[in-house]
Order: C-alpha cells, then sequence, then structure tokens
C-alpha cells in the first residue's frame, strides 16, 4: 500500500492522567476502573481520527505505585468492552511474554480482532519488575533471557493464528462439513522455552495477525521489535536521542529483510497546552505544585532499579550501575539529568509528570511544530499522545492541536479504511507458504 506519509496518533489511555498529579486538578475526572471515563475519552479519540487506544499494563499493585496503576482495569477485558462501543479506532493492549502462555495470548488477541472486526493489536512487553514474580508461582528470569524467551513466545503466537485457512469454516449444511480438514495447519512447535501443538481455536482473525506493538528499546528490544513488530512505542528525550533510535531500529528492520516503512516508531509524548506559553507554563507549574516528592521518588527509583535513600534530594544523581530492570529507561533518565544538570528533585518531578516520556508545554502551534519537527526528521512516525489529565488534556490536544497536523496535511481528515491495519496502511499478511 503506497500513499502520503502522515503521522500515526494513539490515545495513550490512563484512567488517573499521565502527571502523576494530574487527578487532583478541579476538572479531573479521574479512575482507571471508571469505564464511563474509559468509553467516552476513547469515543473523542475515535471523533478524532486517531490510530488507536492504547492500554499499557502491569502485573502488581502498590499504594505508592503511580495512580493510574494502582488499579486498574485487565486490558484485554476493557478492549473488548471499548470494542463494543466504537466502530474504527484501533484497539492496542499490553500483554507480558514473561508472565503469559502463548496458547492464552493468541487466543485472547484473535478474539478482540473478530469482536471489534480488525482492530486488535497486542503491545508486546517483557515485564520490567522482579516483584511480578511474587503473584505468578515463579523467579524473574533476567533482562536478555526475559528477550529470548519473548522470541519464541511471539513466533508460537503468530504460528497459532496462521492454525486455520481463511475459508476453513465451510460450515456447509449439506455436506455436513463444518470445518474443512484440509484447511487446518497443526502448528506442532517444540523449541527451546515452549511446546504447543495447535491448532488455536478460534478462525484467522480478520487482519490474520492483530497487529504486533513492541515496547522496550534496548538492543535486544530493538532486535525483537525490527523482526516481528508492526509498530514500536518508545520513551525519547530529545530530538538527537529519538533520530538515533529510529536510525538504528529502521536499520535492524532492513537487516531482517524488512522494508522501513513495515515499523512505525511511535515515542510517548506528553503536551501540557495553553492558549499562551504563559498559561502553558502555569498548567505545568500547578501540576508539580500538587506533587509530593514523597510520591515522586519511588517512581524515579523504580525506573533507575536503585533507592536514593540518604542523597541529598537537591544535589546531582549520583553514579549508579544501570540497572537491567528497565534498562532502555535507566539509562534515558541518567542521561537526561546529566545533559540539564538536574538535581535528584528536579529529575523526579520530571518523572513524575512524563515518566521520561518527550514533554513540551506550550501553544497548540508550538505543539503541533514540534511533533512536525520530528516526524520530518527522522525521529518518528507518530506519537502516542499522553494527556495529562482526562478528560480537559486530551479534549485540548484534539480540538486544538489536531486541526492544525489536518491543516499542514500531516494527519488524516477521515479513516479510509476499518481496520487498524488499514489506519497504518499495513497489508494483511499471507498465510505462510508452509502452511498453506
Ligand atoms: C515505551 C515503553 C512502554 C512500556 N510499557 C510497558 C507496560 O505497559 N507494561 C510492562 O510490563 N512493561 C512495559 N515496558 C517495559 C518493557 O517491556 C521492558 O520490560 C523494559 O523496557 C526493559 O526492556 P528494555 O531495556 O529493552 O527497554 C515498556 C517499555 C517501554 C520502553
Amino acid at each position: 500500500m503506497s500513499r502520503k506519509r502522515q503521522i500515526h496518533l494513539g490515545l495513550f489511555l490512563q484512567g488517573a492522567g499521565h502527571h502523576v498529579s494530574g487527578w487532583r486538578h478541579p476538572d479531573a475526572e479521574a479512575g482507571s476502573e471508571n469505564f464511563e471515563l474509559l468509553r467516552r475519552v476513547t469515543q473523542m479519540a475515535e471523533a478524532a481520527k486517531f490510530d488507536m487506544v492504547f492500554l499499557a499494563d502491569g502485573l502488581t499493585s502498590g499504594v505508592d505505585a503511580h495512580p493510574s496503576m494502582i488499579a486498574r482495569f485487565e486490558p484485554l477485558t476493557l478492549l473488548s468492552a471499548l470494542a463494543m462501543v466504537t466502530d474504527q479506532i484501533g484497539l492496542a493492549a499490553t500483554a507480558s511474554t514473561t508472565y503469559g502462555e502463548p496458547y492464552h495470548i493468541a487466543r485472547a488477541f484473535a478474539s478482540v480482532d473478530h469482536l471489534s472486526h480488525g482492530r486488535a493489536a497486542w503491545n508486546i512487553v517483557t515485564t520490567s519488575y522482579a516483584r511480578t514474580a511474587n503473584n505468578f508461582s515463579k523467579s524473574h528470569p533476567e533482562h536478555d533471557e526475559r528477550y529470548a524467551v519473548a522470541g519464541e513466545f511471539v513466533d508460537v503466537v503468530c504460528g497459532l493464528w496462521d492454525s486455520w485457512d481463511d475459508d476453513a469454516f465451510k460450515k456447509d449444511k449439506q455436506s455436513g462439513v463444518y470445518a474443512d480438514p484440509a484447511k487446518v495447519h497443526v502448528l506442532d512447535h517444540a523449541g527451546k522455552y515452549y511446546s504447543v501443538k495447535g491448532p488455536l481455536n478460534i478462525p484467522r482473525s480478520p487482519q490474520g495477525h492483530p497487529i504486533l506493538i513492541q515496547a522496550g528499546s534496548s538492543g535486544p528490544g530493538q532486535d525483537l521489535a525490527a523482526r516481528t513488530a508492526d509498530v514500536v512505542f518508545t520513551a525519547q528525550q530529545s530530538l538527537a536521542e529519538a533520530q538515533a533510535f529510529y536510525k538504528s531500529l529502521k536499520t535492524r528492520v532492513v537487516a531482517f529483510g524488512r522494508r522501513s516503512e513495515d515499523v512505525a516508531v511511535m515515542p510517548g509524548f506528553l503536551a501540557v497546552i495553553g492558549r499562551t506559553s504563559t498559561e502553558a507554563a502555569e498548567k505545568l507549574a500547578e501540576l508539580d505544585r500538587w506533587t509530593d516528592i514523597k510520591s515522586a521518588m519511588p517512581l524515579l527509583e523504580e525506573r533507575l532499579g536503585h533507592s536514593l535513600a540518604g542523597h541529598d534530594l537537591d544535589g546531582p544523581l549520583p553514579d549508579l550501575p544501570i540497572s537491567d530492570q528497565l534498562r532502555s529507561r535507566a539509562e534515558l533518565l541518567t542521561e537526561l539529568a546529566k545533559r540539564e544538570k538536574l538535581t535528584i528533585r528536579q529529575l523526579a518531578l520530571r518523572v513524575a509528570a512524563g515518566r521520561g516520556h518527550h514533554m513540551l508545554v506550550g501553544t497548540p502551534v508550538e505543539i503541533a511544530d514540534r511533533m512536525q519537527q520530528w516526524f520530518e526528521a527522522g525521529a518518528a512516525d507518530g506519537f502516542n499522545v499522553m494527556p495529562p489529565f482526562f478528560p480537559q488534556g486530551l479534549e485540548d490536544f484534539t480540538q486544538l492541536v489536531v486541526p492544525i497536523l489536518q491543516e499542514r496535511g500531516l494527519f488524516r481528515l477521515d479513516y479510509s479504511g476499518s481496520t487498524l491495519r488499514d489506519h497504518l496502511g499495513l497489508d494483511r499478511p499471507a498465510l505462510p507458504a508452509a502452511a498453506g
């Protein structure tokens, strides 16, 4: 499919907002379990013609977690509900390769793809936090091992999605053939980590394969994405870093024999929008004023993978070994602190606002200019939009920024197809020859 390159937009949906204090804003309606709010903002993103709504996930909880992450719906369950109240927007959910089973994941995403008529996407994550193991009766593998498991896991899922020819389910009343035995393909996978026979117990889904998103930015993360993913979700701070990541990822994509445009790179983007620069700055200052440093520190420490107890909050970040927990984010934050000479307190406040994702405080034109710059300078193919709080943060973006992008021809005026593959300009995968 060849068409004019345009920006892809995802709504990174977190019920209590992205800024750690977003839920405290007088206009915020908070709650990751507030379905009425989640439905309304998803429909708002659909009316604005976003490519997809995106649900992150974790498999632990705790009172000192980010408010959007203390309690939230299981994402595939939520996607099923959202599929019933939307028609066109893509529906992306996070599921872990370290704590899931390929058969379950393949079946669940194929099911959502059927229920939504071709709008499902799986955000493949390896799960960073070792404490997750406490909930799953197993031990937590180390970083590179998690990626080795993930590679085989994704192969098994894709193989299971090819279990049936598109026309396998004959349901022929005359002959009595329900499912044609000549059109089933048994995977028979026996690998290092998984033994999965197949076939999957659901017909091949409308997109053939639901869209694969990969979130993990280290070398092994990029290799997994380059080989398997359609979209890469990433955190990037500066234009130069985003360009370097984009180049590195696309080079790997080509090395795997794919076209660079087969994979869309979508950094997270937190925009604090005001009618004037001063109004925008005041909005962020207000949110920051509600942030208690005691609630911000665990978020920073979690991303660095180290406790900062005993260090002067108004002093520089000490030299710490890069943790394997969230390797790419720890590197990003260490680099940011060095580059901008941030104190620990300042760095914690930055993490409280955007968790290390790119943040811009400005007018709608300034926000659109930044997106255009990254899009045209080889830093991004789109953005995962992170409103500081809901619903107003998204309203500001859809009403004030989207029209500017549309006027500039950078974003669609309407959907040109009905599946997420259509929105991303990706063809439906054929069944592999061996399976055909
Ligand atoms: C932008 C981004 C978003 C992520 N989202 C999630 C998530 O929702 N849930 C999760 O368990 N892990 C998430 N991860 C963690 C990754 O799956 C991975 O475990 C972690 O980033 C360490 O790998 P890396 O060093 O390759 O980045 C995310 C990572 C990135 C970079």
